[in-house]
């Protein structure tokens, strides 16, 4: 039986889910108040792919895009220092409202993973990632499937959104589809899963998931990405975020020529 009783009995496509219902002030206290151990070692492998790919190439002025960032500021903070554009593309209206709002002045909670970044040089020369981050990031909403601009972003992230957003595979391999397609050939990108989740609750609602693992990520990623690419597992430490799921997923790569 499901963790989260009914779930895989009703299914829920993307348009069918309380999305207008989506409490950002819960979801962000639950999740991203203080930074995870999974978290924590997701957010070094993007530095360090990141950094690999970019800190020797001198690239500077790129268009990032984090697509359903929801309250999550990191996978944006993992690509300030190449980005003077950064569009964080989100659906649900608190999250876009929440966005708005923090990006004026980001809280003092994402200093520990700013921290994590620094350890690697390229973001050392980000004198004050709280103003970088307040010029470059501009909040869009929107509908992935139907508003997204194709093949603008020289470099991005989906973090927890492709496997989180239905509970349809086919709309699970569409997220994946409008996020490859909105990033240039070439552009290096990190993409995280939930792996085989149930669905989650924010607040008093509950949100649709696809159970996903490692494999159903490099299906839907190897036409997209170059040779490369690497999807990694994250065990759950300790205590887990919530039930319903059984790790984390990192796919690492970038867009193939
Ligand atoms: C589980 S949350 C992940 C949020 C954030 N990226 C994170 O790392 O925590 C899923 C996000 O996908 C967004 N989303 C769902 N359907 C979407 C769509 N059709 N277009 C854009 N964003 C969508 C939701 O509003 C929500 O912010």
């Amino acid at each position: 039986m499901d963790l989260i009783s009914g779930l895989d009995e009703e299914a829920q496509t993307n348009s069918q889910a309380p999305w207008d219902k989506f409490d950002a002030k819960d979801y962000f206290s639950h999740n991203y108040r203080t930074l995870r151990e999974d978290d924590r070692q997701i957010l070094a492998a993007v530095r360090d792919h990141f950094g690999a790919l970019l800190a020797a190439s001198g690239a500077t002025g790129l268009h990032g895009l984090d697509l359903g960032a929801g309250t999550n500021l990191y996978p944006a903070l993992a690509m300030l220092p190449w980005c003077s554009a950064i569009t964080l593309f989100e659906r649900a209206p608190k999250n876009v409202d929440w966005l708005r709002s923090e990006i004026q002045q980001y809280g003092t909670n994402w200093d520990e993973f700013w921290q994590v970044l620094t350890e690697h040089q390229a973001y050392q020369g980000v004198a004050d990632p709280r103003a970088r981050l307040k010029s470059a990031a501009d909040v869009r909403p929107g509908d992935l499937f139907t508003e997204l601009p194709e093949g603008g972003a020289d470099i991005g992230t989906m973090f927890f959104v492709a496997e989180s957003l239905s509970t349809s595979y086919t709309e699970y391999r569409g997220a994946i589809d409008h996020f490859a397609r909105a990033l240039r050939p070439g552009a290096p990108f990190a993409v995280a899963f939930m792996e085989n989740s149930v669905g989650y609750e924010v607040g008093t609602h509950t949100f649709p998931a696809c159970k996903v693992g490692q494999s159903d990520v490099i299906d839907s990623l190897q036409g997209y990405a170059d040779s490369d690419l690497t999807v990694s597992r994250i065990d759950v430490p300790g205590q887990p975020l919530r039930p319903g799921y059984t790790g984390m997923l990192l796919a690492l790569g970038r867009m193939r020529d």
